[in-house]
């Protein structure tokens, strides 16, 4: 297998997608970025061009550098024209039928020395490795909202991922500037696993009417020195998010610690989702976020 070189495939241009198409072109590297049509993928990319035009503005950023990082990205809209690269990473929804169908048609085409990566943040790894060509070659790589500015990067082994699959990915994730940590494949990694009860445990307080949101919130920020508080931060990630996650580790271990709390049940049903819909324990339409309750 030979180093990381040449481009790197994303899969998935939301959010995720785009933040780490962004870090990885800033670090030099060629990126195809895909999504299920060119104009969700332009759409990702027009949004790393905003944030580094900010970070023009704000003098953080010279001008030729933000022009390098957006010609090194290229959007398309077929996953299939990532094949080429020596490492793809998912990043689509988290769903399982649709990472494996990604995995299924990317690994048609992908070389033999290629290194298929997903960013999931809950499903099992050595599971969706078997969509993929070689579960040797296939790995978690977790990164963490906003990846620009987040310095972490969880890596976690399949039961099938090798030695030099890990040692190729630890090098990459250097060369971009992440730190990396590396968890066996179990419910929630390492991360998530701590992070996601703690988040639906302020659903739980609020939903008890032990404190309001922005006490809460107040609480984790000014008593732990958390950047956001833990309503503000599901509202960050999503609640839908937070509530797979929860389902995952319940369905995965039965363990009833992990129920999903029923308000956040409820503002899933509801639609509010958080910030990306504009409401959640937040209402995100005015200049500042105002509680919803
Ligand atoms: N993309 C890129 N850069 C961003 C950004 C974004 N979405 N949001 C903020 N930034 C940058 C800003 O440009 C700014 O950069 P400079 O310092 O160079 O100017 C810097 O981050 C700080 O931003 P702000 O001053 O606007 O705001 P802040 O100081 O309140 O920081 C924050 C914002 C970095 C998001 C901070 O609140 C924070 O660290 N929050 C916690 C985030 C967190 O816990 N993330 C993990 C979520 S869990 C997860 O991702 C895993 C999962 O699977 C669920």
């Amino acid at each position: 297998m030979t180093a990381i070189g040449g481009s790197i495939g994303i899969v998935g241009a939301g959010q995720m997608g785009a933040g780490i198409a962004q870090v990885a072109a800033q670090a030099g590297y060629k990126v195809i970025l895909s999504d299920v049509d060119v104009e969700r993928a332009t759409k990702g990319k027009d949004g790393i061009a905003k944030l580094l035009s900010r970070a023009v503005e704000k003098g953080k950023l010279e001008q030729a550098a933000a022009d390098a990082t957006l010609a090194n990205i290229t959007p398309v809209g077929d996953a299939a024209a990532v094949a080429d690269c020596a490492l793809v990473i998912e990043a689509a929804t988290e769903r399982e039928d649709i990472k494996r169908k990604i995995f299924e048609t990317i690994g048609q085409h992908l070389g033999a020395d290629a290194i298929l990566a997903t960013n999931t943040s809950s499903i099992s790894i050595t599971r969706l490795a078997q969509a993929s060509p070689d579960p040797k070659r296939f790995i978690g790589m977790h990164f963490f909202n906003p990846v620009p500015v987040m310095p972490l990067l969880e890596v976690i082994r399949g039961l099938g991922t090798s030695d030099a699959t890990l040692a190729h990915v630890r090098e990459f994730a250097e060369n971009i500037g992440k730190t990396v940590i590396v968890a066996k494949d179990s419910p929630g990694f390492i991360v998530n696993r701590i992070l996601v009860p703690m988040l639906n445990e302020a659903c739980f307080v609020l939903s008890e009417g032990i404190a309001n949101v922005v006490d809460i919130d107040n609480g984790l920020k000014l008593g732990c020195n958390h950047p956001m508080g833990p309503l503000t931060l599901a509202d960050f990630v999503g609640l839908d998010t937070c509530l797979e996650i929860c389902k995952v580790y319940l369905d995965a271990t039965g363990d009833p610690k992990y129920r999903p709390a029923p308000l956040l049940v409820k503002y899933v049903e509801a639609g509010w989702y958080g910030r990306k819909t504009g409401r959640g324990f937040y209402d995100y339409s005015g200049p500042e976020p105002v509680p919803t309750i």
